[in-house]
């Protein structure tokens, strides 16, 4: 595989990093995860405009133009010959060769920046998504900035683990009594047909795959509810599933060992699952 590191094109084994990059150090670093169908890239205007927003939100500089990063997508996207799967693209802060919590000077230091493909063969034609998914329900105790899109991933790979061990595909947080997010993906329920999904803020994600789904579910006169809910009303929900770049729309069958419906996909969550992977193509 061919990866890319600070303005180069290298094989993976050749790519290099400071074992003081913060990034490593003290996860200062941010990244997105752009899906590729059909060799097609998925919402990179998007991608783009949110990188843009967490590192201004960091004060962390730029390492390139909007167009340089395209660029750069595209040319992984070729070399390694990705019909489906993702590009992965991290920015991290840097170093000016020692540990510190202080922030390296931003004219002298150099953010760094690598991006990476993986190659997905049947993303679209995910099995999961038919099967549908099972979550158990765990405490959010991440910090309260989850609007940036930082590498800081421990506790979700943990919530993950305990998903793993008990026999479910996802946990689904909870903060205050409510539903925040996925582990890396955005919560939804279906409720008397509407579609609900907690409102933007610091709470959260902003994902680009749920803004899309949801202009998408009200081009189609689906009606959507921007607001908090509990676990408990998940669990009594006619439906659910989230969103992600890398899953698209994942139909979720049961929650706490509670099948939803008749434990099967329900209707809203195909039908939008349908409707962005048509767009997409
Ligand atoms: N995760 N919430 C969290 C916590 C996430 O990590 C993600 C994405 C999302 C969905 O955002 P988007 O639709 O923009 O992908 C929501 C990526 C895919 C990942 O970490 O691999």
């Amino acid at each position: 595989r061919t990866v890319y590191v600070n303005g180069d094109y290298v094989p993976e084994n050749e790519a290099v990093i400071s074992i003081f990059d913060r990034g490593f150090l003290m996860a200062d670093g941010v990244y997105e995860v752009t899906s590729v169908l059909g060799g097609k890239l998925i919402d990179f205007e998007g991608h783009a405009a949110r990188l843009e927003r967490s590192l201004s939100e960091l004060d962390m500089p730029h390492p390139c133009t909007k167009d340089e990063m395209l660029e750069i997508h595209r040319e992984l996207v070729r070399l390694n010959g990705i019909e489906e799967g993702l590009v992965y693209l991290q920015v991290t802060r840097g170093s000016d060769g020692d540990r510190d919590f202080v922030f390296p000077d931003r004219e002298t230091t150099k953010p760094t920046i690598v991006l990476f493909t993986q190659s997905k063969p049947g993303l679209a034609d995910n099995p999961a998504a038919k099967r549908g998914t099972k979550v158990i329900s765990i405490d959010d105790i991440r910090w309260g900035r989850r609007d940036i899109k930082t590498v800081q991933l421990l506790y979700p790979s943990m919530g993950k683990m305990m998903a793993k061990a008990a026999g479910a595909d996802d946990a689904w947080m909870i903060e205050d009594g409510a539903v925040t997010e996925g582990t890396s993906n955005n919560a939804y329920i279906v409720k008397d047909g509407k579609i609900v999904t907690r409102g933007l803020s610091s709470d959260i994600l902003h994902g680009i795959t749920r803004a899309a789904v949801l202009r998408f579910a009200r081009e189609a006169q689906m009606e959507v509810e921007e607001r908090a809910f509990t676990i408990e009303e998940a669990k009594a929900a006619e439906e659910a599933f989230s969103t992600s770049a890398s899953a698209f729309v994942m139909p979720v069958v049961e929650i706490d060992g509670v099948p939803l419906g008749d434990g099967t996909p329900g209707p809203v969550a195909r039908r939008l699952r349908e409707i962005y992977l048509d767009e997409s193509l």
